[in-house]
């Protein structure tokens, strides 16, 4: 892949403009260093007019031909996110069902079922007619299937999903004797004597069952997938060397465990402008796609240059703020920074959604924002292809995302918040981990459940009693806003645990916080278990957060896990290819120590040393500090462009 540089721009949707504004687009495209767009993700409608027509190619072959004339590389949509009316006109059971039974109309987009055969084989043929079309095209680089998929409809609760639902669910347990168990059917008479009466989780009096919930969302997941996989499958046949993605949503619950079936892996990211803690979440985001990735490089598939159309108050970026969260991207594995979208819409329901190209047009700031990054991005090819430095792993509870525990061991420290749904295979993988020296932090709500939704009995967190060195015996939530106050070796005089505590008995762990008002005074809130050469922490509260960095602290210290560098909060510190990337998220100056030796800032190509002041938004990509082996660079399925 990208041994040469960051890729840069955005979506481009020319079916929405006049032929003539497309040399404008290019032109502009060439002067901003654009050399990557994403095409024709909602171009079916322009594509496709009607049944078993030819597919409608002339504009798409002629804005093809002219991004290939300036160099700009194409992520070729399959097209097949939005059904056009004739389609849904041609097969109303397309259109998807919610959980009361509405049929939704068109007139938005992903308006389909997944489980929908005439979706499905509209939806592989047009993919097979679009590689068949352009699988050779020399501007082709990255096939983009569907859209966020589930972004709008994550579940469909028609009849044709319950009969694929029914077949799953078959599969999955082989005899309905099975599926009572594992759903608890004897409550509330739910008892089945066949497949053929179970229904999806549709609109129902009083509290559904959850097992039956749990196993229709990951139905669902699978449902979708196979409709990615579908498109993937006749891509792949006809282009195999042409990588494929889709743009997946960072933690995003409806789906899980796509990464798998992608040659890349990207990401749509959208942090809040008027968020003050919005780099934490899109930090987290980025993390976890590069770990989706295999701690390969990614790409950023969308962020919006400017303000989205889509929150209740739509705040605009701050002056530098779309730069930060570009090179935040790339601190965290990045290897490309794309836009939603190239030029912002004259028309329909995303006219007031920002663009590359704003409605102001280029004699702005935001355009000059636009072509800065390009400059920017260029002087940081040297982080392409790298991997960034992660000592600590957090492990989170998608199903299929289990492959991480296999791999525990390359991690200092593992923390595990709200584990609520464990594995076996998961359980031990922790207790492995430990006992191979690893130090891991649980929080309360682990290891409740198995994979069947059934609880684990016999005092939580059932499967890590032993690795804790406890045996919880009630959970006690707080209300909104109560809190408890905590002593003990880690507490300081106003220490207080809010949201959570629990009776705790002690079996080898000791007491690192304590509950010190009724009516659980005495109860352990948090704890630590010496295991060997490792150590297994666990908190039965959220403390406030001076307390927390000292548990924190305390389990840092044990796994010997460091700061990439010394900041104060609000400064984000990132390790990529033996760069350190600074970025100071504050609206106020920040003080960082780099030490003594010079490093060259890539950005300005002045060298910091010693005591630097950070002003606002100041982001600083630092050279290695003495002449390094060059960074290992990893292969790459799309080629890039020179720094
Ligand atoms: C994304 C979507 C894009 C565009 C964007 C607007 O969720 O993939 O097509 O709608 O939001 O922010």
């Amino acid at each position: 892949m990208n041994s040469a540089g960051i890729r840069y721009g955005g979506h481009y949707n020319p079916e929405q403009w006049p032929e003539k504004v497309w040399a404008e687009d290019v032109a502009l495209m060439a002067e901003t260093g654009v050399d990557l767009v994403t095409v024709g993700v909602f171009a079916r409608g322009e594509l496709q007019p009607g049944p078993g027509r030819a597919l409608e190619t002339g504009w798409l072959d002629r804005v093809l031909d002219l991004l290939t004339g300036v160099g700009v590389g194409v992520g070729l949509a399959t097209a097949t996110a939005s059904p056009p009316p004739w389609l849904v006109a041609a097969h109303p059971s397309i259109l998807p069902v919610d959980a009361s039974g509405v049929r939704l109309s068109p007139g938005g987009r992903q308006h389909y079922c997944p489980s929908s055969p005439d979706y499905r084989e509209a939806a592989g043929e047009l993919a097979g007619r679009m590689a068949e079309r352009y699988g050779g095209h020399p501007a082709l680089e990255l096939w983009h299937v569907g859209n966020e998929y589930g972004c709008h409809v994550p579940a469909c609760y028609c009849d044709a999903s319950a009969e694929a639902f029914r077949h799953w669910l078959e599969a999955r347990y082989g005899g309905i004797d099975q599926l009572n168990y594992a759903w608890g059917s004897a409550l509330w008479s739910q008892r089945y004597r066949n497949f053929d009466e179970v229904l999806p989780p549709r609109a129902a009096p009083t509290f559904p069952n959850p097992s039956q919930q749990l196993d229709f969302a990951r139905f669902s997941n699978d449902e979708l997938l196979a409709c990615y996989s579908a498109e993937r499958e006749v891509l792949a046949a006809a282009t195999p060397t042409v990588p494929v993605t889709t743009n997946l949503m960072g933690l995003f619950r409806p789906t899980d465990g796509w990464a798998r079936a992608m040659d890349l892996v990207s990401l749509d990211r959208y942090p809040d402008p008027d968020d003050p803690d919005a780099h934490l979440s899109a930090a987290l985001a980025a993390d976890l796609t590069r770990s989706l990735a295999g701690g390969r490089p990614w790409y950023l598939m969308e962020q919006a240059p400017g303000a989205v159309n889509w929150r209740r108050v739509n705040v605009p970026k701050s002056r530098g703020e779309y730069r930060r969260w570009s090179l935040q991207a790339v601190a965290r594995g990045a290897d490309a920074v794309l836009q939603f979208q190239w030029r912002a819409s004259a028309a329909g329901a995303e006219k007031y959604h920002s663009g590359m190209v704003p409605h102001a047009d280029t004699d702005t700031r935001a355009w000059q924002e636009v072509v800065d990054l390009d400059a920017e991005l260029r002087r940081l090819a040297p982080l392409a292809g790298t991997l960034v430095t992660a000592d600590v792993a957090l492990l989170l509870d998608w199903e299929g995302w289990w492959g991480l525990e296999l791999d525990l061991s390359r991690y200092r420290l593992v923390v595990v918040p709200a584990l609520y749904l464990v594995s076996d295979e998961a359980a031990a993988g922790l207790e492995r981990y430990v006992a191979g020296g690893g130090v891991a932090v649980v929080t309360y709500f682990s290891g409740i459940i198995e994979p069947t939704d059934r609880v684990r009995l016999g005092g939580y967190p059932a499967p890590w009693r032993d690795l804790l060195g406890l045996h919880v015996d009630e959970h006690a939530p707080l209300p909104p806003g109560r809190s408890e106050r905590l002593s003990g070796p880690l507490a300081h005089p106003s220490s207080r645990g809010f949201r959570w505590l629990e009776r705790v008995r002690l079996r080898g762990a000791r007491a690192l916080l304590t509950v010190a008002s009724e009516p659980l005074t005495g109860q352990p809130a948090a704890t630590v278990h010496d295991c060997g050469q490792g150590a297994a922490y666990y908190l039965a509260t959220t403390p406030d957060p001076a307390t927390l960095d000292a548990l924190v602290a305390d389990a840092s210290g044990r796994a010997g896990v460091n700061p990439t560098a010394s900041v104060p909060p609000g400064v984000e510190a990132v390790e990529r290819g033996g760069h350190l990337v600074l970025i100071n998220h504050l609206d106020r100056d920040a003080e960082v120590d780099l030490g003594h030796d010079g490093r060259r800032d890539l950005l300005s190509g002045s060298v910091r040393s010693g005591g630097v002041t950070l002003t606002p938004g100041e982001v600083l990509v630092l050279a290695p500090a003495t002449p390094t082996e060059p960074a290992p660079k990893t292969p790459s399925p799309v080629p890039g462009r020179a720094g």
